[in-house]
């Protein structure tokens, strides 16, 4: 074909120069050989050229194929990509897009020529010298795509805590905001401490004070930790330094510079604090200035309620029920964005229902809530539309501070909680939806990492008494220590263990337990060790998860979990 191509193709120059020579003369000629000379080596070259387009870009197509994997762990990472990362994939669409319509253009030429009709020599040479020309510009791709590195970290810089929804129209919080703000810029004062109830917004106005403080270029870095009562010092040093980007070398609590940095060595760094009590702040830890967060005013409530809720509460046959529950409310945040949620696009009757289930006086009363909280939080629980959100929900709950979602899927697919899937893959698209939807429910929020996702404190508390009256649910928080096992009578019933904290000496011989699914157990002690026997009594066990224990063998009676479907050692250390 290519022979053919060539003897034709002669044959027009030829024809071309013939032509050419009579009107213009022999300078001319010369002057116009060099490009018809190379006008036929394109030609020529055509067929060849479009091969090794064709092979050029495939091999373009794998480069871009590794760009991106990098990208995508980078952005679940919750890592910024650099940009000439971004440059470069947008060269290489643009050109693959280009090389499309270049194939295409040229499987009609191609057509064409095979239809018997006489080829088009001058589309023929286009071609092929766009070919020559975009091969060019693909291999300078192809060496500029060997990247080592796609991303850069963007912790320290506030990410994920973009503006709250609604939270401008708390005006009843801007005088509380521009004092705070006023603080930061005193150099006298390193301590602020916000208190009021829980539920009451005091971490969003954190987040709304911190991206502010970046927004007005306050400080270069604004990092949060959450402390329990009974902190663990080495994991919020560790969480601090994370997100400033410091890397310890030491292993010890003292080597990693105790603490947070502040005062005088650390002139410019300040602490803002959060706690539900104001003796907290500024008794044990010294806050120099405090202030309260109250709760909203009955506009800001309605206001919020209507936003969260949709339009629909200014119908006439909902909104006098509608404001009636906005005031139950409280003017707590928690609880008016969760029921608000809760009912959105529901019948009149359901709002009424609802209704009459919060003016019902409840008894539980945790930790100082306020049991509007309660009755609010439960009665969102109530509205989630199947069994497998509602028992996800609870699953979080009894989740550390720091759960991801992967750390979700491991437990689900244990438990068997997640309906009708078969693979892993399935089972992942299905977690994401559900976090999903608990997240449009107000019940989970955004976690710090991108695969992670976080818990309004009111609503763990909430989740965890759930669990516990309707699942027999035994957990020990990261902030309660865990002085004795549960008596023989709970155990017999109790379906989960978490104890996310434990600072427990010594184990049971054997723990009776048969209806045991879920047992997670965090201890900070390494050298608490696992009886033999430990196992023998879990028989229903689906899920077991292990962190920081250290084992030289697993134990034997491991062998008698004939139900388990996940095991996660973590941290766990191997001794030889
Ligand atoms: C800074 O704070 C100190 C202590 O509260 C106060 O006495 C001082 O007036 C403040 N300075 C300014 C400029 O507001
Ligand atoms: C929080 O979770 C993320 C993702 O699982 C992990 O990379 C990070 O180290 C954790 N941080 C702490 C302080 O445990
Ligand atoms: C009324 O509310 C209760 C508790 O939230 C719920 O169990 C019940 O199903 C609701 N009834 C209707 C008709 O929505």
């Amino acid at each position: 074909m290519a022979g053919i191509l060539l003897s034709v193709a002669c044959m027009i120059a030829g024809y071309l120069i013939e032509y050419l020579v009579a009107p213009i003369g022999p300078m001319v000629v010369e002057y116009l050989l060099g490009p018809i000379a190379s006008a036929i080596t394109c030609i020529y070259y055509y067929k060849s050229n479009c091969q090794g387009l064709r092979r050029e870009i495939e091999k373009l197509m794998l480069v871009s194929e590794r760009v991106k994997h990098m990208v995508d762990e980078a952005e679940r990472n919750g890592e910024e990509i650099e940009s000439d990362v971004q440059k470069w994939l947008k060269s290489v669409r643009e050109i693959i897009e280009e090389s499309n319509r270049f194939f295409e253009v040229e499987a009609n030429a191609q057509r064409r020529i095979f239809c018997g009709l006489f080829p088009n020599f001058n589309s023929h040479y286009q071609l092929s010298k766009k070919a020559v020309e975009m091969v060019k510009i693909v291999d300078e791709l192809q060496e500029d795509g060997r990247f080592d590195r796609v991303s850069y970290s963007v912790t320290p810089r506030w990410k994920g805590f973009a503006p709250v929804e609604g939270y401008k129209a708390f005006d009843s919080r801007m005088s509380t905001s521009r004092k705070i703000m006023a603080a930061f810029r005193n150099e006298s004062i390193t301590t602020i401490g916000v208190y009021g109830m829980g539920g009451v917004g005091k971490t969003t106005l954190l987040k709304e004070l911190g991206r502010l403080a970046l927004e007005n270029k306050l400080f270069d870095d604004v990092v949060m930790a959450t402390v329990t009562q009974n902190p663990e010092l080495k994991k919020i040093q560790g969480e601090i330094a994370d997100k400033l980007g410091l890397r310890f070398d030491e292993e010890s609590v003292a080597g990693r510079a105790v603490g947070i940095p502040y005062g005088n060595a650390h002139k410019g760094c300040k602490i803002l604090l959060a706690s539900r009590s104001l003796d907290v702040l500024s008794t044990e830890m010294d806050a120099q200035k405090t202030f309260a967060v109250g709760v909203l005013t009955d506009q800001e409530a309605w206001d919020l309620f209507k936003k969260m809720a949709g339009d629909s509460v200014e119908d006439p046959d909902l909104q006098s029920t509608a404001v009636e529950i906005a005031k139950e409310c409280a003017g707590l945040p928690v609880a008016i964005v969760t029921v608000a949620r809760a009912l959105r696009n529901k019948n009149s009757f359901e709002w009424k229902n609802a209704s009459r289930q919060l003016k019902r006086p409840n008894s539980r009363n945790i930790r100082g809530m306020q049991a509007v909280i309660y009755s609010t939080l439960e009665l969102s629980y109530h509205q989630l539309e199947s069994e497998e959100l509602k028992s996800t929900f609870l699953l979080c709950g009894l989740m550390n501070y720091n759960a991801s979602i992967q750390d979700l899927l491991k437990y689900g697919m244990g438990l068997g909680l997640l309906q009708d899937v078969y693979t892993t893959e399935e089972a992942r698209d299905r977690v994401y939806t559900l976090v999903r939807n608990l997240k449009a429910s107000c019940l989970l929020v955004d976690g710090t990492s991108t695969d992670g996702f976080g818990m309004h404190d009111v609503v763990r508390d909430v989740a965890m008494s759930i669990a516990s009256r309707e699942n027999h649910v035994f957990v020990v928080r990261d902030d309660v220590e865990l002085v004795e096992w549960p008596d023989e009578d709970t155990l017999n019933k109790c379906t989960a263990i978490s104890l996310q904290y434990c600072d427990i000496r010594e184990l049971p011989d054997r723990l009776r337990c048969p209806k045991l699914k879920f047992f997670y157990m965090g201890c900070e002690d390494p050298s608490l060790k696992i009886p033999e026997n430990f196992f023998k009594g879990l028989n229903a066990l689906k899920s077991l998860t292990h962190c920081k224990s250290a084992f030289s063998c697993l134990p034997s009676s491991l062998c008698f979990l004939g139900s388990l479907r996940t095991l996660c050692l973590i941290n766990v250390c191997w001794e030889m």
